[in-house]
């Protein structure tokens, strides 16, 4: 896409506005696919579960890691079932049990208690935190000791034997360590402790090493630590990317409203928590481009902070960006938004979500309208 395709994209659909390449969808599946070879890939939909974009991903093949009772309803409207499902969370609702079963789906046992949980003769793998240091935002971490997610390594072989024991069909391990993770060695380590269990599990069927991946981490290095540990099992691997399939296909288009000089430089924006909370959640840094270029602008390029329109002090996109000076009605896009961007975006203040469109071949789809209050209020009544 380029800079002339976005200003046409915020001129004829508004903004705030997702926009999607479809080109760099395809390519980093591709990607994906090259470094994991066979792996079976899921794709985790809480990055982005736009219909649109699981259709594309269900046409190449991709199963879906699903989280609620709502990401299980996606999954079943678009006809995905059985081992294309997987059904996963740390504190599963009956209802999101019940749909798993009415789908054939895989559950991730995220505690022992749940093997008493799930339908009979589940096909089942049990999570593990192998409890170490992460390098990423705290919030983002969860195969640290402090998280809440998974067994721990002592626990792991023991939960896989009562799901055998159940009548589960147990496959295999899980791990997930965390999210947005740049170093390979993080993954490098966490596989490490789980080839540990080789000698209390024996053999398994499938080992899944979740996502996690960071958009600047060495894939190719990850894929081969994950293929390797996988070969320790004699198991069939398993992946669930998300954000690094969809982060940077997406980028979210905002217009100046002004700026104000106080203590700091703020450029006030169109957008902020509401359609981009990741700023504000985990200190995400999104890349900020100015679209525009004014002959006369002979200003030296001085730090802006990036403000929000919500009452809320840290309604803030990005802080100390250097821009040329913004004037009212200027566009700037944040890149790498594909992921947790819209599927993270709220109503509060009765903001009305954005619309997505996506751009393929030239030309633009709306592959989501922009809300109106009336659709917000519209249980309410
Ligand atoms: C179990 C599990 N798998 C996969 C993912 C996807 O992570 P990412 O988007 O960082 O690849 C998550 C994200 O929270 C997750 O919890």
């Amino acid at each position: 896409m380029q800079r002339q395709d976005l200003l046409h994209a915020a001129n004829e659909f508004g903004t705030p506005l997702y926009v999607y390449d479809a080109a760099e969808l395809d390519a980093a599946l591709s990607r994906v696919k090259t470094a994991f070879g066979d792996a079976r890939i899921f794709y985790a939909m809480k990055a982005n579960p736009n219909l649109n974009l699981l259709r594309r991903f269900a046409a190449a093949g991709v199963g879906f890691e699903c989280v609620s009772s709502g990401e299980l309803a996606r999954a079943e409207h678009l006809g995905l079932a059985g081992e294309r499902v997987l059904v996963n969370g740390p504190a599963k609702s009956d209802e999101e049990y019940a749909a798993g079963a009415r789908l054939g789906a895989t559950f991730i046992v995220d505690r022992a208690e749940e093997v008493g949980l799930l339908p009979p003769r589940s096909r089942s793998l049990v999570r593990v935190n192998p409890a170490m240091q992460i390098s990423t935002h705290d919030h983002l971490a969860t195969g640290s000791k402090a998280s809440k997610f998974g067994v721990t390594l002592e626990q792991a072989p023991r939960v896989l034997q009562a799901l055998a024991d159940a009548g589960h069909d147990a496959l295999g391990l899980h791990v997930h360590i965390g999210s947005a993770i740049r170093d390979a060695n993080d993954f490098t380590a966490a596989f490490g402790r789980l080839s540990e269990l080789r000698a209390q599990t024996g053999p398994l069927r499938v080992l899944d090493t979740g996502g996690g991946w960071g958009l600047g981490a060495d894939l190719g290095g990850i894929a081969e630590r994950a293929r390797a540990t996988a070969a320790v099992f004699g198991a069939e691997l398993w992946v669930e990317p998300g954000r690094y399939l969809v982060a940077q296909a997406g980028t979210l288009l905002t217009r100046v409203v002004g700026t104000k000089h106080t203590g700091r430089h703020f450029c006030l924006v169109d957008a902020g928590m509401t359609e981009l909370i990741r700023p504000m959640m985990y200190g995400a840094a999104h890349p900020v481009e100015a679209l525009w270029e004014r002959e006369d602008q002979a200003t030296e390029p001085i730090l802006w902070d990036i403000a929000g329109p919500a009452c809320e002090s840290g309604d803030l996109l990005a802080r100390d960006v250097a821009l040329p000076a913004p004037e009212r009605g200027d566009l700037l896009a944040l890149g790498e938004a594909g992921a947790y961007g819209a599927s993270m975006s709220s109503t509060y203040l009765t903001r009305s979500r954005p619309a997505e469109v996506l751009y393929e071949g030239g030309g633009w789809q709306v592959i989501r309208r922009k809300e109106n209050p009336a659709d917000i209020w519209r249980v309410e009544e």
